[in-house]
This record gives structure tokens, C-alpha cells and sequence, in this order.
């Protein structure tokens, strides 16, 4: 193990319904069927927010160290290489077992999935998810073709950024819609920008042939209006809310195929597709938003996520707390 410090820096949840507190532990020892790893990033996502609220089924002991997705290096492990990064996932870890808001994490083995070498961190633990869901989206679920027209909302947040790419790299036209006027110029360049409020088949040239919907509630309802007889709507949020009610005599007339997005059974099929994507997001071809907060502003990044101001992801740099 090439720690020298025996002591690590780890934010630690003391009362649910509070934030946690960054405190000092002794680094935790190595030992069968764990690796020890240095953690150079971790996501601050709504999962999180949602144990430190005390609002999850399941909940931890305190206190704990939240944190359900990272990346980092491995500094002991005996399936893992010494030195390699890797991103951290799954296992309980942040849920029911300490998880990535710590300098040091000792984490099952199979929570860790070695990534490949330069990538850097931050996109390492932040990217698989938003990548899966909007790849799965425009090409398995919404069969995006070359010449169609389609409408993404929510188009400024991780998987909505990363699917108005995608489907304009499948050959399509595609409108970005946002809520607040703030986020318009974090629409990818590739679409054409408009306010949700500002959407009408007017607006938007006539209806679409495919709705990527991130948000649902009010936002969902009013899109689905602007796609065209026999085309596709796919569904894969509820930020805005959860409750979309059908007249069917408007349905059967209206004739679009809703298509739910559910991302728990589809990563053996999109993991070989995200990897492949990996390099563009390294060199920028292709973009996936997140917001970088180094580990002692985690109040200031709380905020940004629960007021939905924050433009794509968080990820808290681990290493830049400066001891
Ligand atoms: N079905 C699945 O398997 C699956 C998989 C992954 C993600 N998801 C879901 O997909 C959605 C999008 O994920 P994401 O990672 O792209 O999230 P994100 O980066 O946080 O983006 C969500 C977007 O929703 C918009 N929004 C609308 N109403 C909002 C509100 N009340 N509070 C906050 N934001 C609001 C925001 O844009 P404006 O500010 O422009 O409105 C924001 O850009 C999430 O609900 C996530 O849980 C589902």
C-alpha cells in the first residue's frame, strides 16, 4: 500500500435530515475480498440526498459515509491492479456501507470496474449512467433514424445534453427545450434551443417524430401534443412530476407509442456501447455537463442540486480539499 498518512478525511452523515460533517479516520485496513482505494471523485447525486434525508428504504447505521458512485486509484486489492483507476459502484456502497465522500474507501471488489488508464476521474465516476440512459434511449428504445425530427426536454441535464447529441449524430434534427432561461446556452450546440414554456408546433417547425422526455409532470403533457400520429415518446423522468393522465378517446387519436426507459435491466446491454463512447467524452466531441465542488464545498453543491440550478452533475474532487 503506498498510503503514507494513517489518518484519511471522509465526510460523515451524524443526523439524517442534515449535512454531513468532514471529519478525520484512521485509513481503513486492507483486507480479503476488499480493495483499498484512493478516491480521486465522487458523484453528489439525488440517490444521496435521499439517505441523507432519511428518505430511502433502506438506511444506514450512523454515522456513515454517503456517497454512491467514484472513481479513484487502488492502493491494496487482491483482484484489482495496484495503481489502477477505477470507478466505484453498486454493492451497497453509500446505501447500506460507506461509500466514496472519504479520501480512502474500502469497498467489496465487485463495486469496483477498472477504467481505462488517462481517463480523468471526475468523468470516470459520473459518466456511465447518464451515457447508458441517453444511448439506450435514442437507439434502442426511440430508434432515432437519419431525417427525423426530435424533441428533447430537460435538454441541458446530463442524459438529456448527452441524448440531443446522440441523436443528432443518428442523423436527426433536434429541438432542446429547457425550463429556466439560464440553461438555454447549455444546450449543445447541435439543437435548437427553446424555453419548455416557449414550445408550440409553430415554434418548433411542426411536430416531431420522436419526444426524449427527462422531466414529466406538465412539461411531458404538453410535449407529447407536438408529436406527430404513429410517432414515439420516450419516458425516462419524473423531476417535474410523476402523474400523467391519458383521456384515451385523445390517445388512440393522437396514436403515439409511449415507451418507458428503465435503465435497471439494460446495463449488460449498454456497457460496451458507453465504453466505446468514453473516448469522445474525454477529448470533448462529445459533452456530458457536471459541475466540480471540491470536498468542503459539498453545501454549496447540495444546493445547486436541490434547487435544480445545477447545470448536469455533481462531482466532488476528493482530492482537493488541501490538508
Ligand atoms: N428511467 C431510468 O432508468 C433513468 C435512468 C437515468 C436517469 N433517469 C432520470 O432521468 C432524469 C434526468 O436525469 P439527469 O441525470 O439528466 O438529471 P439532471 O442532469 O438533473 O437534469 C434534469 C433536468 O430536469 C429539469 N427539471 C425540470 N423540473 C425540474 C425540477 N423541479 N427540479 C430539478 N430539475 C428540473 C432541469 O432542467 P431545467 O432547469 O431546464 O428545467 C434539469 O436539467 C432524472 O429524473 C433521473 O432520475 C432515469
Amino acid at each position: 500500500m503506498s498510503s503514507t498518512s494513517t489518518t484519511s478525511r471522509a465526510l460523515f452523515l451524524e443526523e439524517f435530515g442534515s449535512l454531513p460533517r468532514l471529519g478525520e479516520r484512521t485509513v481503513p485496513e486492507p483486507r480479503p475480498g476488499y480493495t483499498l482505494v484512493r478516491v480521486a471523485a465522487a458523484t453528489a447525486a439525488h440517490l444521496d440526498l435521499n439517505i441523507l434525508d432519511g428518505q430511502f428504504g433502506i438506511l444506514p447505521e450512523l454515522p456513515f459515509v454517503p456517497g454512491t458512485q467514484g472513481s479513484g486509484y487502488v492502493l491494496a486489492s487482491d483482484t484489482h491492479p495496484e495503481g489502477a483507476l477505477v470507478r466505484l459502484r453498486g454493492e451497497g456502497i453509500g446505501l447500506h456501507r460507506d461509500g466514496a465522500w472519504a479520501e480512502h474507501a474500502l469497498v467489496p471488489d465487485a463495486a469496483v470496474e477498472v477504467m481505462p488508464e488517462g481517463t480523468d476521474p471526475a468523468l470516470a465516476c459520473v459518466y456511465f449512467s447518464p451515457v447508458g440512459t441517453a444511448w439506450a434511449t435514442v437507439h434502442t428504445i426511440a430508434q432515432v433514424r437519419p431525417g427525423e425530427r426530435v424533441l428533447v426536454t430537460g435538454a441541458s441535464g446530463a442524459v438529456g445534453a448527452v441524448a440531443v447529441q446522440l441523436a443528432a449524430r443518428a442523423g436527426a434534427e433536434v429541438i432542446g427545450a429547457v425550463g429556466r432561461p439560464a440553461k438555454l446556452p447549455h444546450v449543445p450546440g447541435v439543437a435548437k434551443a427553446l424555453l419548455a414554456s416557449d414550445l408550440s408546433e409553430e415554434a418548433i417547425g411542426g411536430k416531431v417524430d420522436v419526444l426524449i422526455d427527462t422531466v414529466g409532470g406538465t412539461i411531458l403533457r404538453d410535449a407529447l401534443t407536438l408529436v406527430r400520429p404513429r410517432g414515439r415518446a420516450a419516458l425516462l423522468g419524473y423531476t417535474a412530476g410523476r402523474e400523467l393522465t391519458l383521456d384515451l378517446a385523445d390517445f388512440f387519436l393522437a396514436d403515439v407509442s409511449l415507451l418507458p426507459v428503465n435503465m435497471m435491466t439494460r446495463t449488460p446491454e449498454v456497457a460496451p456501447e458507453v465504453l466505446r463512447l468514453l473516448p469522445d467524452l474525454s477529448s470533448g466531441a462529445l459533452t456530458l455537463p457536471y459541475e466540480r465542488y471540491p470536498m468542503d464545498a459539498l453545501g454549496e453543491a447540495v444546493e445547486r442540486l436541490r434547487s435544480g440550478t445545477a447545470v448536469g452533475k455533481i462531482v466532488l474532487d476528493m482530492e482537493s480539499a488541501g490538508r
